[in-house]
């Protein structure tokens, strides 16, 4: 059974988020579109959804391409290279099979969009 986490606040923290890094302005990633940073040799595809945030690995693990790049149609991301899709909430496929990538917890403060690095774990829901 899939697991979807918990979706990040809209209205962000009250305060700066400890533990995690600035990776971008809210105003840089239009609502229903995705961007992709590479921060501390990370490399993170950021999508915002109906003005939420969310943040998964920017490498498709099939080839290699930017998800980011990749064309978003609600949730769903599709690979620009060859449309294998993700789900931007949880990393996995729209069906919960397939390729998966890591994602990672958002909070937005201050105007800008804050990624915590560390990798949630999928099967504990930590
Ligand atoms: S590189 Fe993403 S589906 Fe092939």
């Amino acid at each position: 059974m899939t697991q979807i986490p918990i979706e990040p606040t809209k209205s962000g923290a009250s305060s700066v988020p400890v533990g995690y890094t600035s990776v971008a302005k809210c105003e840089d990633v239009p609502d229903g579109e995705g961007r992709s940073y590479k921060i501390g040799g990370k490399s993170i595809a950021l999508f915002r959804v109906r003005d939420r945030f969310y943040a998964i690995n920017n490498i498709c693990p099939h080839q290699g391409a930017s998800l980011g790049k990749g064309k978003l149609k609600g949730y769903i991301v599709s690979c620009p290279l060859h449309d294998q899709q993700f789900d931007v909430r949880s990393g996995f496929g729209p069906d919960g099979g397939g390729y998966c990538v890591v994602r990672y917890d958002v909070k937005v403060y201050d105007g800008y969009v804050w990624v915590n690095f560390k990798p949630k774990d999928w099967f504990s829901g930590e």
